[in-house]
């Protein structure tokens, strides 16, 4: 009998060490220890052994008893720890999966290239408001009421009661009220750029009724036009690449005299004329020496001060890039993650 006991012990610890889940520990259990199970079987002859070796046989069965219990309570931990160990698992070596990440607007984009190229030339920047008095827009500007040079900008008024001194509000429709603020605020010398939102009634390929200018106003001493020249090249050769160029065409303002259109030769034929630029050139904005009423209405003295000024889109600026070949610009504001997504 004592020899049946360890054949059992044998076999059930063996058996055991190779269960890999619970339900098989339990398979095993059922085998050895269950109702029907072989150890206990072999109890139950216990009574039928003489009497003089029967506690020796009982010990010696309780004691595998214990053993196989113990084995299977140790099997169920290692195969919990192995089941653990699984999930934990991790692959280090495996690609890492890129958290999504957001990422900035062109427009964002343009006006951080933009905006470094005239701080080394020792500009101030400023963001002058979205929503303007009309005297500023205006009046100052030398666009008094029913002026017709008003039409290019007169759009957005809100519906609030007019103010006696300042008029009516705007949503601003270009940035060039901030060159009266700027004075205002500190005087000459004034080296200035606004970059702002703007706002005017216009839809197509080329115009979105809310864009960004950026305005550059110098104002100091003796200043004159080869000045506003050179600062457009410089800016020409550092944001577009040396081989690109700048002309200035006679135009008119209300605020400048003289005036131009600043154009940069096309991308794409380089000033010979394409199908996408017609002329070989590119309209960037505004420009010219700022009027004497205007310096004098920022409480500048034209006798004493002369300066310069112009005010370029920032969206059309940055089109205009020889990288970026974008035939309808309002595809920046459409919200497309398609689009937007590239930059
Ligand atoms: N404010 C003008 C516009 O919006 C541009 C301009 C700015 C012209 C400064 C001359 C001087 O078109």
């Amino acid at each position: 009998m004592k020899k049946q006991i360890e054949k059992i012990r044998s076999a059930a610890e063996k058996e055991i060490q190779k269960a890999q889940n619970s339900q098989a520990i339990e398979n095993l259990r059922i085998k050895y220890l269950g109702r029907k199970g072989k150890l206990t079987r072999l109890i139950r002859k216990i009574s039928q052994i003489p009497q003089d070796r029967r506690q020796e046989i009982g010990l010696s069965v309780n004691e595998t008893k214990k053993k196989i219990q113990l084995a299977l309570i140790k099997q169920t931990q290692i195969t919990k720890r192995k089941r653990k160990a699984k999930i934990a698992w991790v692959d280090t070596t495996a690609p890492g999966q890129l958290p999504l990440v957001g990422h900035l607007h062109p427009t964002t984009l343009a006006f951080r290239e933009i905006w470094p190229l005239f701080e080394k030339l020792g500009f101030t920047l400023v963001s002058y408001p979205e929503v303007e008095w009309e005297q500023l827009a205006f009046e100052a500007l030398n666009m008094p009421t029913d002026h017709p040079a008003r039409d290019d900008f007169e759009t957005f008024f809100l519906n609030t009661k007019p103010n006696p001194k300042w008029g009516r509000m705007v949503l601003t429709p270009h940035t060039s009220s901030g060159q009266i603020r700027e004075m205002r605020r500190v005087g000459p010398p004034i080296r200035m750029i606004n970059i702002a939102k703007c706002y005017r009634p216009n839809w197509d390929n080329t115009h979105t009724p809310m864009f960004h200018q950026f305005e550059g106003l110098v104002v100091d001493k003796n200043i004159n036009l080869t000045h506003l020249k050179g600062i457009f090249d410089y800016f020409a050769k550092n944001f577009y690449g040396p081989e690109r160029k700048i002309r200035l065409r006679p135009s008119h303002f209300q605020f400048t005299e003289p005036s131009f259109e600043v154009d940069i030769n096309c991308p794409l034929c380089r000033g010979k004329g394409c199908r996408v630029c017609n002329s070989g050139w590119h309209e960037l904005g505004g420009a010219g020496m700022v009027h004497p009423q205007v310096l004098k209405n920022g409480g500048v003295n034209p006798k004493r001060y002369s300066g310069f000024a112009f005010g370029w889109g920032v969206e059309r600026t940055y089109m205009m890039k020889s990288n970026l070949k974008l035939n309808d610009i309002r595809i920046l504001y459409e919200n497309d993650l398609r689009f937007v997504e590239q930059f």
